[in-house]
């Protein structure tokens, strides 16, 4: 699924999670509805040019991956499917906005995180490209791609301001399979194993972005303290939807901020060879 791109222009995804369902300043837009061998991506991604004051515009690509209207569950979504037609969009590097819960005390609401591991709860996921014929194991050790990661962090730092609490540089985030939040038991469990939030997106994504060469890394914004929290009972819906509107808020700036930061080119931020020595089965014998 993977062909290694000749072209060197950086393309930049995003996929927008709970709240984020479009992109500002986008120009010569085109929304782009697109097959794959794996099925139907959540919707047509939005294709465009986002303009810089750091230099020529950025082309970008949106997706929504709850669908417009928000109507798939996490275990719905294909994630084989929307990976494949970044993939065909020329995409390079693939950033992933996620509402996630918090595991930690120092995490609260409101609270940006740019995670550097991630512990796999999902269940009944489709999570490779591969099979079938086709036989390769990614490394996957540090599962995001550690200079988008950097830019990234750097773009947040500016929009939430340089030494804030509200920032954090590293976080191992649990995904977990849902729609139902953890168990007290299991969010003791998770913080336990050093989880520092929770989410239920960006398995297998990750995972496929790798095999499919796109560098990819999360921008987390916590919604909530996770239910080992003592204040989670008292936490109104309306007091959560406050706080991922103004997450979103800030998530819009943050890519804004990022898009100016990015090369025009991959030259400097290469997207992950994974494939390279990854292949077991003889190319000559895939199907
Ligand atoms: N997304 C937002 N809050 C969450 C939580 N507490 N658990 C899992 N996913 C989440």
């Amino acid at each position: 699924p993977a062909s290694p791109q000749a072209r060197d222009e950086l393309v930049l995804g995003v996929v927008g999670g709970s709240g984020l369902y479009a992109m500002d300043k986008l120009e010569d837009v085109e929304r782009v509805s697109l097959e794959t061998p794996f099925g139907e991506p959540s919707g047509a991604y939005t294709v465009g040019k986002l303009p810089r004051q750091s230099g020529p515009p950025l082309r970008a690509v949106f997706l929504p991956r709850h669908g417009v209207g928000h109507i798939l569950l996490p275990g719905e979504i294909d994630y084989r499917a929307n990976i494949h037609g970044f993939k065909q969009l020329g995409v390079t590097h693939l950033l992933s906005a996620s509402a996630v819960g918090s595991l930690q005390a120092e995490i609260a609401p409101g609270h940006v995180v740019v995670p550097d591991q991630l512990i796999d709860r999902t269940k009944n996921r489709t999570s490779s490209f591969f099979g079938s014929g086709c036989v390769a194991h990614i490394q996957f050790g540090d599962p995001f791609d550690a200079g988008f990661r950097e830019l990234v962090t750097k773009a947040a730092a500016e929009v939430v301001g340089r030494g804030e609490q509200r920032l954090h540089r590293k976080g191992t985030m649990v995904v977990m399979e849902g729609p139902a939040f953890s168990t007290r038991a299991e969010s003791e469990l998770y913080r336990s194993w050093g989880g520092d939030v929770i989410g239920m997106t960006a398995l297998p994504e990750a995972k496929l972005a790798r095999e499919a060469e796109i560098a990819y890394a999360v921008l987390a914004t916590s919604t909530d303290y996770d239910c080992w929290h003592q204040s989670e009972e008292e936490v109104s819906v309306d007091a959560v939807i406050a706080i991922m509107q103004a997450n979103v808020a800030r998530v819009r700036s943050i890519v804004l901020e990022l898009a100016e930061r990015l090369p025009t080119t991959c030259e400097h931020l290469p997207w992950p060879r994974a494939l390279v020595g990854a292949l077991i089965t003889d190319p000559a014998k895939i199907p």
